[in-house]
């Protein structure tokens, strides 16, 4: 494991490893290993288990695929028009309540996605595959070619497929094609109250 993905203390290695490239082999994913990502994400916890997340995906060579690769940024579709698929994280935002006359606001809804996001990233890591989070998209466009309500937050187009090697990518981000490293835990836990190192 690259330096610096060395934890602080001891943990399952499933969290170190999974990292997230840009170099894809351009092999269309099968739709049963994506299922299978799917399928993880759909047993993350939420408030109330209300599982508001939402997913639209497209497979490699397929009209769906062109429309969300369409949303990226130029700079991610450089390289995540090599992905084996690509899918977009979405949350309900509001539900209707019995007695309610008002649809009432889902709080938890992006804590819940960024849940479900991480064990179909997780999924996918243990498939040898690999998953990349976008937020690089055409928020504007997204809602209207993939017909997205008002009622539904986008949170990140994720490209998902096998990694192939960093010689595939521009100069420019074969330089980065590598784990990244953490802030230390002391930044980021605190006992007690609020206060943090650095
Ligand atoms: C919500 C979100 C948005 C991101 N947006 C982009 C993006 O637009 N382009 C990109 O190349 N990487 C993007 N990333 C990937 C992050 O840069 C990456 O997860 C982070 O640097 C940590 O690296 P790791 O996932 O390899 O551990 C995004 C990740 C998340 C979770």
């Amino acid at each position: 494991m690259a330096a610096a993905r060395q934890p602080e203390y001891r943990i399952d290695p499933q969290f170190t490893e999974r990292w997230s490239p840009r170099a894809f082999t351009g092999e269309a994913l099968d739709q049963g290993a994506l299922m299978t990502c799917l399928e993880a994400a759909r047993w993350a916890p939420s408030g109330s288990n209300l599982q508001p997340w939402r997913f639209i995906y497209g497979l490699r060579g397929t009209p769906a695929f062109d429309t969300l690769l369409s949303t990226l940024v130029e700079s991610n579709r450089a390289w995540a028009q090599n992905a084996g698929a690509l899918l977009i994280v979405l949350s309900r935002t509001q539900r209707t309540v019995p007695g309610k006359d008002e649809p009432q606001a889902i709080v938890s809804h992006a804590f819940d996605a960024g849940a479900a996001w991480m064990s179909l990233a997780l999924q996918a890591q243990a498939l040898g595959l690999h998953a990349h989070a976008m937020g690089g998209f055409d928020r504007a466009k997204a809602r209207e070619v993939l017909a997205v309500p008002e009622d539904h937050a986008m949170h990140a187009v994720v490209a998902l497929g096998r990694r192939g090697d960093a010689s595939l990518l521009p100069p420019a981000l074969q330089e980065r094609e590598a784990p990244s490293g953490r802030v230390p835990l002391a930044t980021l836990v605190a006992e007690g109250r609020f206060g943090f190192e650095g």
